[in-house]
C-alpha cells in the first residue's frame, strides 16, 4: 500500500501544472450559498449529510471542505466518539472553517491538502465526502482523487460524492448549467470510482440546485 502511495504521489504530482487552486472567497461564497438555498443553507447540509450514512464513531474527511459548515453539521451525527476532519487546496477557504468551527466550540482539525494527495495514513476513515468539488478538479486529475479518496478508507468505507451531472439542457437549476458545473457529469464518474475500488455504486437527483449524488463501498 505503501508503494500504491507513492506511485499514486508521484503520477499526481507529474500532472502538478494542472493541480487547481480552489475558491479564494470564502465570505462571497457562504453568501451565495445562503442565497441559492434561498436561506435554507441548513436544511441543505442535513439534506446532504442523511446520504453519507453515519453514525456515533465514525470518522468522516470532507475533501474540498471549503468554509466548514458540512464538516461542521456532520460533527454531531459522529457524536459520542466519532470525529471529522475537513482538507482544502485554498488557504483562504480554511482560515474561515477554522473561525466557524472554533465559534461552533468544536475542534474540528482543517487541514491544507490536495484531494489528489492525501496527508493520512491508509484506511484512516470510515467515511469520505467530496460536496461540489470534483468539477473543480482538471479531468486528468480527478481519478488521483478518487484512488487517494479509496485508499485513506478501509473495506467498507464509504465514499459519497455531491455534485452537477445530466444533459445541460435538463438542468433545472440555473447553476447547474454555467461554466464548470455545466461542463461536469457526475455520473461519468461510475467507470474511474470502479477502477479505483468502489463497488455497489448508486446515484441520482437530489432537490437542491440541481445537484446529484454518486455513492459507493470501498472493496
Ligand atoms: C464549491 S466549493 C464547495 C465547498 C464545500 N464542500 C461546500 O459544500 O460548501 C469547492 C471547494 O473545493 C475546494 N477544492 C477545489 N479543488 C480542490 C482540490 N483539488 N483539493 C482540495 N480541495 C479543492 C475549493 O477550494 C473549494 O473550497
Amino acid at each position: 500500500m505503501h508503494h500504491l502511495r507513492s506511485e499514486i504521489r508521484a503520477s499526481a504530482a507529474a500532472i502538478g501544472p494542472e493541480a487547481n487552486k480552489g475558491i479564494g472567497f470564502p465570505r462571497l461564497y457562504d453568501l451565495l450559498v445562503l442565497m441559492l438555498t434561498r436561506g435554507r443553507d441548513r436544511a441543505y447540509r442535513e439534506a446532504l449529510l442523511d446520504l453519507a450514512g453515519l453514525a456515533p464513531g465514525f470518522q468522516l474527511l470532507d475533501v474540498g471542505c471549503g468554509t466548514g459548515t458540512q464538516a461542521i453539521s456532520a460533527w454531531r451525527r459522529v457524536q459520542p466518539g466519532g470525529s471529522v476532519v475537513g482538507v482544502d487546496v485554498s488557504e483562504k477557504m480554511l482560515i474561515a472553517a477554522r473561525r466557524k468551527a472554533s465559534r461552533a466550540g468544536l475542534e474540528i482539525p482543517f487541514y491544507h491538502a490536495d484531494a489528489a494527495d492525501l496527508p493520512f495514513e491508509d484506511g484512516r476513515f470510515d467515511v469520505v465526502t467530496f460536496t461540489t468539488v470534483l468539477h473543480m478538479v482538471p479531468e486528468a486529475r480527478r481519478s488521483f482523487c478518487l484512488r487517494e479518496a479509496a485508499r485513506v478508507m478501509p473495506p467498507g468505507g464509504r465514499l459519497l460524492l455531491i455534485d452537477y451531472a445530466g444533459p445541460v439542457g435538463e438542468r433545472g437549476h440555473m447553476s447547474a448549467k454555467h461554466g464548470l458545473h455545466g461542463q461536469f457529469d457526475l455520473h461519468r464518474l461510475r467507470e474511474p470510482l470502479a477502477a479505483a475500488g468502489f463497488e455497489r455504486m448508486e446515484g441520482g437527483p437530489l432537490n437542491w440546485l440541481g445537484l446529484h449524488y454518486l455513492r459507493g463501498v470501498r472493496v
